[in-house]
């Protein structure tokens, strides 16, 4: 794992800019792309740029179940909002939060994995080091699946919406497995409140019971953090 320790989100977003740049200019088709605080600044220097998106296809990790496309706590309004309004993409995939027959969901969208192999994957992190909502105990092997989101995760995302109550209780999210297949990843985090789990990410061993520590095996993980985040290493 290659770790880039920036001094700050801003720096940190410029950073893992200028890596999306390169793979593109060097011929990335398929970006898998993530949501959250963290990637904020990265999608800030992206709209900023000249960069032309019109022959990108991405892939959404994530999706709450219950959510409209146009419910400004979806994920597919966060990216419409920080990226795709302004970068205009040939084809954008995001789970489909709305499905009435999850499985069914869950398996196409496998399908358009398979046919769309992901050159560069951008994550975050959770603080107990889960990543997309793949959350601890989750096993390594699956691929897209809806999951029930665990008290704490509900809790830290619930500084998104009104009302705790209002935080959908279950996601659609793609598995280890199919984060394990892009070619390369990038995992972003910033803030000391992820410290810990950017330790265990990186230090740890690799358990399910740390999700993001199966990043320990492949072959192509750049981790970019600012100084907090990266303080217990
Ligand atoms: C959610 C998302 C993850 C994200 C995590 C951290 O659970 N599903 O993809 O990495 O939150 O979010 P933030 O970047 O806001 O700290």
């Amino acid at each position: 794992m290659k770790v880039i320790v920036a001094e700050n989100k801003i720096q940190g977003g410029a950073k893992a800019f200028e890596l999306f740049e390169k793979e593109i200019k060097n011929g990335a088709k398929v970006l898998g792309l993530a949501t959250g605080s963290t990637p904020e600044t990265l999608y800030q220097n992206w709209v900023n740029s000249d960069l032309n998106c019109s022959n990108l296809t991405s892939i959404n990790l994530d999706e709450y179940v219950g959510l409209t496309p146009d419910n400004p706590q979806s994920y597919h309004y966060f990216m419409q909002k920080h990226l795709f309004d302004k970068k205009p993409f040939k084809k954008t995939y995001i789970p489909d939060g709305t499905t009435k027959d999850p499985s069914v969901t869950c398996k196409e969208y496998d399908e358009i994995i398979k046919k769309n192999p992901i050159d560069l994957q951008l994550l975050g992190i959770g603080r107990n080091g889960h990543i997309a909502f793949n959350e601890p105990g989750t096993p390594f092997n699956i691929g897209t699946h809806e999951v029930k989101l665990t008290e704490n995760t509900i809790k830290a995302n619930s500084r998104f919406f009104d009302n705790i109550d209002d935080v959908p209780k279950s996601a659609i999210c793609m598995g280890t497995a199919n984060i394990m297949a892009s070619k390369k990843i990038v995992l972003m985090a910033f803030g000391e409140k992820k410290a810990e789990a950017i330790k265990k990410t990186i230090e740890g061993p690799i358990t399910e019971e740390v999700p993001a520590s199966i990043l320990q095996k492949h072959p192509d993980v750049t981790i970019i953090c600012d100084k907090a985040a990266a303080q217990e290493l």
